[in-house]
């Protein structure tokens, strides 16, 4: 079991929890500390999930769908539904069902699976790309940019529908249905214009359909009688007018006089975007690709005046609320979200600057369609480059672009969802399993995913709404379940419906049992906890992070360490803990708590990654992974801290957004006079090759693709590493340490100086 969970943690079931038994009241599991939460993978690849041809069988009451933990009377045909209670006969076409003749779906290994749905939508499931590109570019900016779409028109599938605008201090609506001849149609970037007139402007409007050109086309494409087909065209046709339109586009032309910013109306362009989209049927699998390369400075969703010399707004900004423009910026983002949810479009952000280009104000719209963000200094940057050609990618490094989800949880009674924390949008839909308070999206049991792909993760925020045991323990079902329903549309057209059923056991007695101790999931805990951390800071006015985790931290060790009281000497923790305190610390160090060593995109942007990947990463932007190579040793993990550092040994640290290869001044030395080189040191050449190998082996995986930094001891990029460790050996108590160890410049405390601190508190009898 416990090796299994060491190679797969999540199981067939992409789910992980918190805690793994569940005490059945309110108060009970307040006293718990950590909540009651899973992290969900919806759709992740699971070679051993069975998919079946037909649609699933539901409960008539509830609408459960029928699951390995639903009795079944075969000699009866009779099924009774884990959730409701509910007694539902088995239909005509289940009629074979006996004790030997098992459908799938009740197979107990089965826990998840998949159906094929007859799929909704009309029969062209051509997936739409609308590409919006920044022209406010320097030259070199703007070879980088196009050459990477012109690279992406080619790897897209002959029959996608491609559209194309440009922006700068206006936006151009690029008409590809003309070979020899291009047209364009203009729009002014101050001024805001409405879904509909965007549509008449653009002749797609219901009176310019019926007379306009585009009309002949009508059919070919899945949009009968729209002109769309006018600017939508699939890329097997398009591709040389758009090559030949991209050759010639120039930098933005507009005037910037000296001391004043490019006039950007990125809010207008992306407006325009979703209005083009919108002559689309809803529904239509489809996705506006911004390439974004500074402020949006005209028009609505602008960030910061047209004066160089006012910089953009950072976080003491923010919270001095000293930026005029923020709220009316993200107020506008937040209607744009509102309209390409309800088409059931997505928005993916490519942001390319030295300056700020406004993600935290468009973090919106990315989140709640379920749109991709990448943020780099360069269009000719790696981390950009190499990401930006994995969303075209097929086969085995394909992302599994997917659109159209919508997920639905079922609950057994007493249980309430708060909501979600993740990419998606709540669609506000009323039950008996939504809990009164709100955490994220709530106040309904169903979401709509725009988009989603393979390693799209949610974390749901449970309840427990019974505030007494009200009925003698020996009449209640042991048992609780919760079932999880995604249907999308997959990157082949197929409509999919993976059906999760997940149960776990209900603990009577009061907290501290066995059972709910050896249920808790530190990982998970940890990023459930970040997750909710960075939530509260966004959305609770003067949160103080720090002293919340301290405080939860304080109350999880008195609850679940073993000590006598007032004596810190004699706590232990249970190994179940072990870990969690470490995790704590590194969390409060890191970039989603101490958010003011960076700017408001670069937080908007770890955050959106730290809600979206899975457990395992999201730990790793937490708690980074340090592995040392030296002589005489196979690689091996290494303490994150400074006392890791030695002048012969390499250190290769994953935070996730970056990798870093650091070299110990004597492995520097060498490599500097080219030891590497000679036949009789390949050792030494082997030595120097292998952390660059394990470093590509997880840039090579991971999306979007880390900043790969490789430094020397007392380099000035060694600060990527320093950073990130525990500052064990500081100035003001390096008397104690042996001479030659590192040393951080810092106010932090040690986590040792924090485990002392830990245990004194959690053993205090107030
Ligand atoms: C299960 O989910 C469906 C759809 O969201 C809802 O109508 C039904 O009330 C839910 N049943 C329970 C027992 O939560
Ligand atoms: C330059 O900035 C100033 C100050 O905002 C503004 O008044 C002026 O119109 C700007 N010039 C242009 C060409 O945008
Ligand atoms: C949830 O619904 C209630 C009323 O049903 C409403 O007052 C509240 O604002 C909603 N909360 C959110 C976060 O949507
Ligand atoms: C997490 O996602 C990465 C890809 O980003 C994948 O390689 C890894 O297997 C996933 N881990 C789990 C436990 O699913
Ligand atoms: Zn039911």
């Amino acid at each position: 079991m416990s090796e299994m969970a060491q190679s797969d943690p999540e199981g067939i079931d992409g789910v992980r929890l918190t805690w793994n038994a569940w005490p059945r009241t309110k108060v009970e599991a307040s006293k718990c500390v950590i909540p009651l939460a899973a992290s969900i993978s919806p759709i992740r690849p699971n070679l051993d999930i069975p998919t079946l041809p037909y649609a699933p069988l539901r409960c008539k009451t509830c609408a459960a769908v029928l699951s390995p933990f639903c009795r079944v009377d075969f000699g009866a045909h009779i099924w009774i539904c884990p959730f409701c209670f509910q007694r539902n006969h088995f239909p005509h076409h289940y009629s074979a069902v006996s004790e030997t003749n098992v459908p799938a779906e009740l197979y107990p290994q089965y826990t998840t699976i998949q159906y094929t749905l007859p799929s909704s939508h009309q029969p062209d499931q051509s997936p739409v790309f609308v590409f919006v590109l920044d022209t406010c570019l320097i030259e070199e900016e703007l070879e980088f940019a196009k050459s990477a779409l012109k690279q992406a028109i080619g790897l897209l599938p002959d029959n996608a529908l491609v559209g194309f605008i440009s922006f700068g201090t206006q936006v151009q609506v690029h008409e590809l249905g003309f070979s020899d001849m291009s047209k364009v149609y203009v729009f002014k970037g101050s001024k805001e214009l409405s879904r509909d007139q965007v549509l008449k402007h653009l002749g797609l409007d219901v009176a310019g359909r019926r007379t306009g050109p585009g009309f002949q086309k009508a059919g070919q494409t899945g949009f009968p009688s729209s002109g769309v087909t006018r600017f939508l065209l699939p890329a097997s046709e398009c591709e040389y007018t758009l090559n030949s339109l991209l050759d010639e586009l120039a930098t933005d032309q507009w005037p910037v006089p000296p001391g004043n910013r490019s006039l950007r109306c990125t809010g207008v362009a992306l407006s325009i975007a979703g209005g083009l989209l919108g002559a689309c049927s809803a529904g239509t699998a489809a996705r506006i690709i911004a390439l974004v390369g500074g402020p949006c400075t005209e028009g609505p969703g602008t960030i910061v005046s047209k004066v160089l010399s006012d910089p953009v707004r950072s976080h003491k900004d923010l919270d001095k609320d000293a930026a005029p423009y923020f709220k009316k910026a993200a107020q506008f983002y937040d209607e744009l979200a509102k309209q390409l949810v309800s088409q059931g479009h997505v928005l993916d952000l490519y942001a390319s600057a030295l300056d700020q280009v406004g993600v935290a104000e468009m973090k919106v719209v990315i989140e709640r369609t379920g749109g991709l963000v990448v943020l780099a200094e360069s269009f000719g940057h790696s981390v950009f480059k190499d990401s930006f050609k994995r969303i075209f990618e097929d086969g085995e490094q394909s992302l599994g672009l997917s659109f159209n989800g919508i997920l639905e949880i079922n609950c057994s009674k007493d249980i309430k969802i708060q909501g979600i924390i993740g990419p998606c949008t709540s669609l506000e839909k009323k039950g008996p399993a939504v809990a009164s308070t709100v955490i994220g999206q709530g106040n309904t049991t169903s979401w709509k995913l725009c988009g989603l792909d393979k390693s799209t993760c949610l974390t749901v925020f449970f309840d427990i709404s019974s505030s007494e045991k009200s009925e003698p323990s020996g009449n209640l079902n042991p048992m609780f379940y919760i079932q999880i329903l995604t249907s999308y549309q997959s990157p082949d057209g197929q409509t999919i419906l993976r059906v999760t059923t997940i149960s776990r056991r209900w603990i009577d007695s009061a907290v501290g049992t066995e059972e709910l101790v050896q249920g808790f999931d530190q990982e998970t805990a940890a990023v459930v906890m970040a997750r909710l951390t960075s939530h509260k800071m966004e959305m609770e006015e003067g949160f103080d992070a720090t002293r919340w985790l301290d405080r939860n931290l304080i109350r999880l060790c008195s609850k679940f360490g073993d000590y006598r009281k007032d004596d810190p000497a004699s706590f232990t923790l249970n190994p179940c803990f072990s870990l969690f305190p470490q995790f704590m610390f590194n969390l409060r160090r890191s970039q989603f708590v101490q958010v003011f060593n960076n700017s408001p995109d670069e937080t908007a942007y770890f955050r959106m990654l730290l809600n979206r990947e899975n457990i395992t990463n999201a730990a790793v932007m937490i708690q980074p992974s340090l592995i040392s190579y030296s002589f005489n040793s196979l690689p091996a993990p290494a303490l994150l801290d400074v006392a890791s550092i030695s002048v012969d040994r390499i250190l290769l640290l994953d935070s996730y957004f970056s990798v870093v290869i650091f070299h110990g001044m004597t492995i520097a030395q060498w490599r500097n006079m080219g030891y590497q080189n000679q036949p009789e040191h390949q050792a030494f050449a082997q030595l120097l090759r292998a952390p660059l190998d394990d470093a590509q082996m997880i840039i090579r995986d991971r999306f979007p693709v880390p900043r790969l930094v490789i430094c020397d001891q007392h380099g000035s990029q060694a600060r990527f590493l320093l950073a990130k460790l525990n500052p064990s050996s500081t100035y003001s108590n390096a008397h104690e340490m042996a001479a030659g160890t590192e040393m951080i410049f810092t106010d932090d405390v040690s986590l040792q100086v924090f485990f002392e601190h830990l245990q004194r508190l959690a053993v205090q009898s107030s």
